[in-house]
Parts: C-alpha cells; sequence; structure tokens
C-alpha cells in the first residue's frame, strides 16, 4: 500500500467507499477488505452506516490502530455545541474512541465557516479525531478555511475521476499542503465500458477501473471507490504493480469533458 501524507497524516492512498453500503453486507464488506489489505474506510453520519462499518473493522481482528478510518459530519451539525455532540454520537456508533479523520461533508452558509472550522479544530485537541479536513470545498473555500482554521486541514474530499477536470482544485490542495482524497473514483462504474481505458488496460493486463485508480494514485490523490462485491475489493486495490507512461495519463486525462460531473446539489458551492 502507498500512502499520501499530508500536513501530518498519513492516509492509504486507496481507501473503502461505503456510500448505500448498509447492514450485514455493509459489515461483510469491510471485514474482507481489511483482510485483503485495505487499511482505509470512508464513511459519513449521513450514509447511516457507522455502526456497520465498526462492526466490519473489528470482525477483520486487524489492529484498530492500524486501520483508518474517515467520517464526516453532517451540515445540520455545524453549529459548534451540536458539532461536538454529533461527532460524539458518531464514536458511540463506530464503537471507537476516535477517528482517524473527520471532515466537513459539503460547505454550509448556515453557520460561519469560522466557527464550525473552531469547533472542528476542538473535536481534534479534545482526541476525538487524529485529524481534520473538508470535503466539497471549492478553490475560494479551501483557502478561506486554510485561514481560518486554528488547526491544520489534510485534506479536501471532491469528486475526481477522468471525466471531471479537477486542475484548480489540485492546484489549491497542493499549494496549501492538502491531500485530495478522490471521491466516486470511478465514475460511479462509467468507466467500466470505457474504450480508452480498456486498451491502456490491455496493455498492462489491467481493467479499465485498474487504469483509472492508477491514474489517480500516480498524481499523488487518493481514491476512495466503492464496492459491495468481495471480487472487485482485489481489482480495486491492484493498482500498486504498473506504471503509467506519460502518454497514457495524458490519454486518460484528455477523457474530461464539461458536463462530467455527476454529484451537484441545490446546496453545492459554485464549483471552480
Ligand atoms: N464527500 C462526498 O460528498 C462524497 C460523495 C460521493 C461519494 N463519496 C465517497 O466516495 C465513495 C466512492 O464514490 P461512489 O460510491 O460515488 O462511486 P465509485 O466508487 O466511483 O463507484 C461505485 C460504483 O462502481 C461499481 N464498481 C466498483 N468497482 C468496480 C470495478 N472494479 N469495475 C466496475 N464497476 C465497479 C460499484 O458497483 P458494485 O457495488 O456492483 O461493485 C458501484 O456501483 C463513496 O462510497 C463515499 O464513501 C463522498
Amino acid at each position: 500500500m502507498q500512502f499520501v501524507e499530508a500536513n501530518g497524516a498519513r492516509i492509504p492512498a486507496i481507501g473503502l467507499g461505503t456510500w448505500e453500503l448498509r447492514g450485514r453486507t455493509c459489515a461483510r464488506v469491510i471485514e474482507q477488505a481489511i483482510k485483503l489489505g485495505y487499511r482505509h474506510i470512508d464513511t459519513a453520519q449521513v450514509y447511516e452506516n457507522e455502526r456497520d462499518v465498526g462492526e466490519g473493522v473489528r470482525a477483520s481482528h486487524i489492529p484498530r490502530g492500524e486501520i483508518f478510518v474517515t467520517t464526516k459530519i453532517w451540515t445540520t451539525h455545524f453549529a459548534p455545541n451540536t458539532l461536538e455532540r454529533s461527532v460524539k454520537e458518531s464514536l458511540t456508533r463506530l464503537r471507537m474512541t476516535e477517528v482517524d479523520l473527520l471532515l466537513l461533508h459539503w460547505p454550509s452558509s448556515h453557520v460561519p465557516l469560522d466557527e464550525t472550522l473552531g469547533a472542528l479544530a476542538h473535536a481534534k485537541r479534545m482526541g476525538l479525531t487524529r485529524h481534520i479536513g473538508v470535503s466539497n470545498f471549492t478553490v475560494a473555500l479551501i483557502e478561506q478555511a486554510v485561514a481560518a482554521c486554528p488547526e491544520p486541514l489534510v485534506c479536501d474530499q471532491v469528486e475526481y475521476h477522468p471525466y471531471l477536470d479537477q486542475s484548480k482544485v489540485r492546484g489549491a490542495c497542493a499549494d496549501n499542503g492538502l491531500a485530495l482524497v478522490a471521491y466516486s473514483p470511478i465514475a460511479k462504474g462509467r468507466v467500466r465500458g470505457d474504450e480508452v481505458l480498456a486498451a491502456i488496460g490491455r496493455v498492462h493486463g489491467k481493467s479499465a477501473a485498474q487504469v483509472c485508480l492508477r491514474w489517480l494514485v500516480q498524481q499523488g490523490a487518493v481514491a476512495i471507490p466503492r464496492t459491495s462485491k468481495v471480487e472487485r475489493l482485489s481489482e480495486n486495490i491492484e493498482v500498486f504493480d504498473f506504471d503509467l507512461t506519460e502518454n497514457e495519463m495524458a490519454a486518460v486525462a484528455a477523457l474530461s469533458r464539461s458536463d462530467g460531473r455527476l454529484t451537484d446539489y441545490g446546496f453545492a458551492p459554485k464549483w471552480d
């Protein structure tokens, strides 16, 4: 496993996304993933699976300290008192004393950003999390957050895959020492039928999804693909035994298109 280092954090470059995984399936997939070598699990309060994630981690029998667990605070919990209580509730559901990374799930205009960041930093100082970061933050919001936060932020988790150009956010992350964590890294499964990725994959004996994930980690990003299928867990982590050439990296980057964004909501910020 490769790691991405950012402001004191050491983040395994491939993690397991868990959105929509629930109950027994969720716990079983996580247990299997850890047994296969995953050391990074991504959940969120709003996924309503923190209990199952905790169960899967424990069932793996790998020491808790070897697994990097991220959760995200939903925007309705951004007022300082509410934030602390909601994080403690997350830890109770996870049955963990701390998480490794705690993120603000989306920017919100309902509570001033500096107040929420103060509470997030306080959660870190209380030992509820080892590291803190943000998600779905634009370049302007990254800069605002880095300036206002009393503790270092270690990442911005954003949608990133070959169909979405994220060079501006990548630049802002690099300038501020933040890791870019790519969500929907295989474009919610859409890369499977991609001819360009499949053709590159044939050269290396890899699948289109593996080429896509390699493209992300080779740029220094972290990727958190999700699968509910145990057989795909190995496929998505076996991306550290080949290199894409400069031309191949450029060919994948050329797949970006203006309508490539898959996740957008009325409450989303104005994207870069
Ligand atoms: N911060 C945020 O706002 C935010 C937003 C979205 C997502 N996320 C996080 O990022 C994680 C990943 O994003 P995502 O779930 O949206 O999408 P994704 O990981 O890009 O794609 C998941 C989809 O791809 C399929 N798949 C998985 N591996 C595959 C492979 N090797 N070949 C072909 N298809 C494959 C899965 O189906 P099967 O289950 O059938 O394999 C599933 O339908 C989430 O689970 C969540 O943890 C965060």
